[in-house]
């Protein structure tokens, strides 16, 4: 099962997730992060900023993306590859050699997956993954009916999940309507997944996610079948969690040689 922590506001889950990722590239100067995009994560690189700044030295360190949409134009700056370099490659000192973000150009778009595929594979995979989770209940873009053992492929975006992205474009309308995403099997290949979520319009789905039954229908609920998986929320995405109570108890007896 998911370690669920419960922590105050989203910038004390960037705080506590930060310190650990910058633990880890202190450790291992080579680590592999992969990197989530949308409004979940930003704590969390607000916190690598202060890391970064504070002498962890990210230079050595990789990223990879968990999506892209397609067919937006090169340096759209609601690309992904655009959101990356500015939430995280830049502000971090990342080498822009090591930043992988899947290709969303229309030319070339039906091998997009499998040179993500290849590119991963690589390098060796991911130690630890960012996630957020959409209301769909979507982890990167594999949106209601996504196979667990399904790989970086195009998808097609649902309604919900435009409509939800529209705050970044000048209407709904233009949010691509297909991206590239990491499929659900790609993204448990990664040694470490990190799960946040934030505000009680994310409740039901994280609920879905952790305690429901295994569901292509909530790919979310792929993460059961993960050895190691960490869930960092607020009070409101933990709203409808039914052992709530009991995963603030084991947060609160937990022993401190195991980190998260
Ligand atoms: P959000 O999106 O972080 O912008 O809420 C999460 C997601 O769609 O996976």
């Amino acid at each position: 099962m998911a370690e669920v922590i419960v922590v105050d506001t989203p910038e004390a889950a960037g705080l506590l997730v930060g310190a650990h990722i910058a633990r880890e590239v202190r450790a291992h100067p080579r680590f592999t992060l992969g990197v989530a995009t949308g409004s979940t994560p930003l704590p969390v690189y607000q916190a690598l900023r202060a890391e970064a700044a504070a002498g962890t030295d990210f230079t050595a360190t990789s990223a990879f993306a968990l999506d892209e949409y397609v067919g937006l134009p090169p340096g759209h700056p609601e690309s992904y590859r655009a959101v990356v370099d500015r939430e995280v490659t830049v502000p971090l000192g990342l080498d822009p050699a090591r930043v992988h973000v899947p290709d969303g150009g229309i030319d070339g778009i039906e091998t997009a997956g499998e040179r993500y595929e290849t590119a991963i594979a690589a390098h060796g995979g991911v130690d630890l993954q960012l996630l957020g989770i959409g209301r769909t209940g979507h982890l990167g873009f594999n949106e209601p009916g996504s196979s667990f053992g399904s790989r970086t492929r195009v998808k097609t975006l649902t309604e919900r999940t435009r409509v939800d992205n529209a705050r970044f474009f000048d209407s709904w309308e233009d949010v691509p309507i297909h991206c590239v995403t990491q499929g659900l099997g790609t993204i448990l290949d990664a040694r470490h997944l990190v799960l946040l979520a934030f505000g009680e319009s994310k409740a039901e789905a994280l609920a879905a996610a952790v305690e429901g039954p295994l569901s292509a229908s909530m790919p979310g609920s792929a993460i059961q079948l993960h050895p190691r998986v960490t869930v960092v929320v607020d009070p409101g995405a933990a709203s409808l969690l039914r052992f709530r109570d009991y995963y603030r108890w084991a947060q609160d007896h937990k022993p401190a040689w195991q980190g998260i």
